[in-house]
């Protein structure tokens, strides 16, 4: 009965979709726990490429069913948007589970967002202007609406009048924008229910009676580690737990069966929105590995900040998620570099730092110190064994792993399905 999680070891995009689609077949439920559509996943099938904000990229893999858990906020119209979109391209969305206690995010809460960064300034995320974390903000304040609601329009209602109570006040009074009426609000979330009520289920219960079954279910985490709520470099994180201990709290799935936790890590590093980056790079290497990883947002298309890889984040990583394996994602892109710089530890106002800070502002300063390694000019995107990569790119991954805690099992090196190294097999 292995419960796998997939988590990302640093800011997101580190490529969780390809691990994902590397387990396809072994695996029978593929799970979606936090965040909404402000991810992206890539997934490159052949020649066709799908580019998946919402479901879960298991959906594209024939016999495995794609849940949609209880941590997930869901923007219906990009629910549908998607699902259209794929059934245009002949993939079959039929199996796809929804959890009637997910969230819903409102029209109003995507304003919200919008606003709020405005009103910001200097100060803002840097969020995806999804909606995402005012909807969050609503569940714990217990205002959220959620699937199940839309099914009942009386209580749909009284629930959509006590958030307006609140939304409209900010709305108009704080940010002097048009407030929503209640009519306007139920409208918009009622008219998916009818094609919503096939795909809604208690997705709990249905998870753990297929792990009791001795089927394989993966989950599947949005965003990454360090934009955890809890353990990313708060406040420039989003609104939910994106770690493995999240997979649990956004699936229902408990804890003790939890059998691997799979992080994910890019060959460097990335970032997109505001925050802290010791390692970020404003040079022309910045801008080689924004090319030749092609670096810009599934989601909103902005340039990624990039930077050479940090192993004490990664070491962070292995730490919060108990990462049972590491997949290396993307290190063709680190091919043609003389020296390749791998951080070992921070420097904070002269002191050493061999782990995270606990305090921000210490990582607001944190300077890497720097170990070189010598770089390789061989195309790697051929390589399918471990021994078939150059010594010197051998030597970089183990180097990194030795620095990171974890084994690292899987290696990409290119962005095909198959432009894989493994090492030693997931599950
Ligand atoms: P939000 O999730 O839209 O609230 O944005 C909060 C922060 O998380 C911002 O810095 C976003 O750029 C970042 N973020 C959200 N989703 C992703 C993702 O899928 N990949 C990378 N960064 C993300």
């Amino acid at each position: 009965m292995p419960a796998i999680a997939i988590i990302g070891a640093q800011w997101g995009d580190e490529g969780k979709g390809k691990a994902t689609d590397l387990l396809g077949s072994s695996v029978d439920y593929v799970v979606k726990f936090n965040g909404g559509n402000n991810a992206g996943h890539t997934v490159v099938i052949g020649e066709e490429k799908y580019a998946l904000h919402l479901l879960p990229s298991g959906i594209l893999t024939p016999g495995c069913t794609p849940v949609i858990g209880n941590g997930v906020v869901v923007d219906l119209a990009v629910l549908f948007e998607e699902i259209d979109g794929l059934n245009a391209r002949g993939v079959d969305t039929s199996a796809l589970k929804l959890s009637a206690s997910a969230h819903v995010i409102a029209d109003y809460n995507r304003q919200l967002d919008k606003v709020t960064e405005r009103f910001l300034g200097s100060r803002r995320i840097g969020t995806t202007g999804r909606g995402i974390g005012p909807t969050y903000a609503d569940k714990m304040n217990r205002i959220g609406i959620r699937i199940q609601d839309l099914f009942d329009e009386k209580i749909l209602r009284g629930k959509v009048e006590g958030a307006l109570e609140l939304k409209n006040q900010i709305l108009t009074k704080i940010y002097n924008r048009r407030g929503f009426t209640v009519d306007a609000v139920v409208e918009d979330l009622t008219q998916y229910a009818d094609r919503l009520a096939p795909y809604v289920c208690d997705t709990g219960l249905l998870l753990n009676q297929a792990l009791d079954r001795g089927e394989t279910v993966l989950l599947e985490a949005g965003q990454a580690t360090l934009l955890d709520v809890d353990h990313g470099t708060y406040p420039f994180v989003t609104s939910s737990s994106a770690t493995a201990g999240g997979a649990c709290t956004g699936s229902g799935i408990p804890p003790t069966r939890l059998t691997q936790v799979i992080g994910i890590v890019k060959a460097y590093t990335t970032r997109v929105g505001e925050g802290p980056f010791p390692t970020e790079l404003h040079d022309d290497n910045g801008e080689f590995l924004r090319k030749q990883g092609w670096e810009y947002g599934t989601t909103t298309g902005r340039p990624r900040r990039c930077g050479w890889f940090d192993s004490v984040i990664a070491r962070y990583a292995a730490r919060v998620n108990g990462v049972t394996d590491f997949v290396l994602t993307k290190l063709d892109v680190l091919t043609g570099l003389e020296q390749v710089p791998v951080c070992v530890a921070y420097e904070v106002d002269g002191v050493r730092h061999d782990e995270m800070p606990v305090n921000q502002s210490d990582f607001h300063h944190a300077v890497p110190v720097y170990e070189y390694l010598p770089g390789w000019w061989e195309d790697i995107s051929q390589a399918r064994s471990f021994e078939e990569l150059p010594a010197n790119a051998q030597a970089y991954v183990e180097r990194c792993e030795q620095l990171s805690g974890a084994t690292i099992s899987v290696i990409g090196v290119g962005p095909g399905r198959h432009e894989t190294v493994v090492r030693h097999p997931l599950v």
